[in-house]
């Protein structure tokens, strides 16, 4: 294919000298001369482990140039890869003016040529930038319409330095944010035979990945080194607690745990934080990503509390009450934090939980309703039905099998708060649906 590079920094020369080495006629541009320049003599612009070698060789096979201006690479590209820089404003917000201007300048030569070109963002930005930001720019500068005269995609890079070609020839997957299907086609031939497997999403999605796997990576960082610092202080090893935490690969190296739901609880995991944490003070150790999980944890329980109290209705019907569907173990059920807070409101609440018979509740279970949640016994029904039928809003608070189609027993009017992401969205026909987070 013929591919524009616009961009020749850590991301663009990496990308260029890849796709051309894989058959591909690439042009490069950058407004750095000394950058076109090195490019031209065969030479990397930037240190990076194996792209010399990469660079030279397509300088020599023809498959690789350079220039300084947009307009004269453009003619008969099928694919233009936008990778100028995204720095930080002073405040921390994105600055997209280097991606307004590369685009404005991509949007006049297409309006010259009468091919259609996919314009693909590879810079790093925040949802809603590719859409509502750039494509009214070409738009504008080319007099066309996005997937009509060209079209717009966003394919996040995923490159480290340092390791960045390998990292091309060997990716887990590529990920494509299409705007049409000649878009998104034009994606899959150009990365034929390489990058792993080809994922087709939605722009937004493609471009939240970029910032969620970065946050990640970085929070793993971050909790890693806080594991470090209170090993430490507790003269354990941690190293060797670390190789052991990540040889789990079923709940800690894994996807468990990393889906958007509802709050922890349970009987371990505030208990456990919560002594961890107390630990650390005891040491005078900051350790804030570690110190404000509970307080995260605090504010998506707040958060769930607002969302049902923004239907203005009274008669609410909670839906699972134990903190994961299969058991009857109440204690530090987030749901729990919920309904009490309505109860004190004077909602009218009604209870529902397959697992929770008040006749069998025993020991500390017992104890602990007879204290924390004295209210429990005189609303909990053991009929779904009733409960759904008497409740203008209807919570969902774990994912028990039988709330999966609550949907079919809902009438018009009313509203289903969906907590834990256990309600089939079909089942939905008379009333609302509402995800917590999503
Ligand atoms: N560096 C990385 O490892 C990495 C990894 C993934 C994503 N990203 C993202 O990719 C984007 C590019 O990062 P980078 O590290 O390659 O940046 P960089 O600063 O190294 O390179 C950007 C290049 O764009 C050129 N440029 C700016 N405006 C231009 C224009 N209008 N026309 C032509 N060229 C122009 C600059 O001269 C520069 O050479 C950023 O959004 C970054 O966040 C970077």
């Amino acid at each position: 294919m013929q591919v524009v590079v616009v961009g020749l920094g850590y991301v663009g020369s990496v990308c260029s000298a890849c796709l051309a080495s894989r058959g591909h006629t690439v042009v490069g541009v950058d407004t750095s001369a000394f950058k076109v320049n090195c490019i031209e003599r065969g030479e990397s612009p930037i240190v990076e482990k194996g792209l010399g070698e990469l660079i030279s060789a397509a300088r020599a096979n023809g498959r690789l140039s350079a220039t300084t201006e947009i307009a004269k690479a453009m003619p008969g590209a099928d694919v233009v890869l936008v990778c100028v820089g995204t720095p930080s404003r002073e405040d921390g917000s994105l600055n997209l003016d280097h991606v307004k201007r590369a685009c404005a300048e991509v949007g006049s030569a297409i309006a010259s040529t009468g091919k259609f070109t996919t314009v693909v963002m590879r810079s790093t930005m925040l949802p809603g930038s590719v859409l509502d930001e750039l494509t009214p720019v070409i738009e504008q500068a080319s007099g066309g319409k996005a997937g009509e005269k060209f079209g717009v995609a966003y394919n996040p890079e995923f490159l480290r330095e340092g390791t960045a070609v390998d990292d091309f020839n060997n990716a887990e997957y590529t990920v494509i944010g299409a705007g049409c299907d000649r878009a998104g086609d034009a994606l899959k031939a150009l990365y034929d035979g390489v990058g792993g497997e080809l994922m087709v999403t939605s722009i937004p999605i493609a471009e939240m990945l970029k910032y969620v796997n970065n946050s990640f990576h970085a929070l793993k960082v971050a909790f890693a080194n806080e594991v470090g610092r209170i090993c430490k202080r507790e003269h354990v090893d941690s190293h060797a607690v670390m190789k052991l935490m990540v040889r789990d690969t079923k709940l800690n190296l894994s996807p468990y745990y990393l889906s958007p739901g509802f709050a922890f609880g349970g009987s371990c995991l505030p208990k456990d934080v919560r002594a961890i944490v107390s630990r650390s003070r005891q040491h005078n150790l900051e350790l804030p990503v570690i110190q404000n999980i509970i307080r995260s944890n605090d504010v998506h329980v707040e958060d769930a509390i607002h969302l049902i109290e923004r239907f203005k209705q009274r008669k609410v019907g909670f839906l699972g009450l134990s903190f994961k569907a299969g058991t009857d173990d109440l204690r530090e059920s987030p749901i729990l934090r919920v309904i009490g807070t309505l109860v004190g409101k004077g909602y009218a609440v009604l209870l529902h939980d397959p697992n929770i018979d008040m006749e069998r509740v025993l020991g500390a279970n017992r104890r602990f309703v007879e204290d924390e949640v004295p209210y429990l016994p005189e609303r909990l029904r053991a009929d779904l039905r009733e409960v759904v039928e008497s409740s203008d809003v209807i919570v969902v608070g774990n994912r028990a099998p039988i709330y999966r189609e609550i949907g079919s027993m809902m009438r018009d009017g009313q509203v289903v708060v969906d907590l834990v992401d256990g309600v089939k969205r079909e089942s939905v026909v008379r009333g609302e649906y509402h995800g917590l987070a999503w």
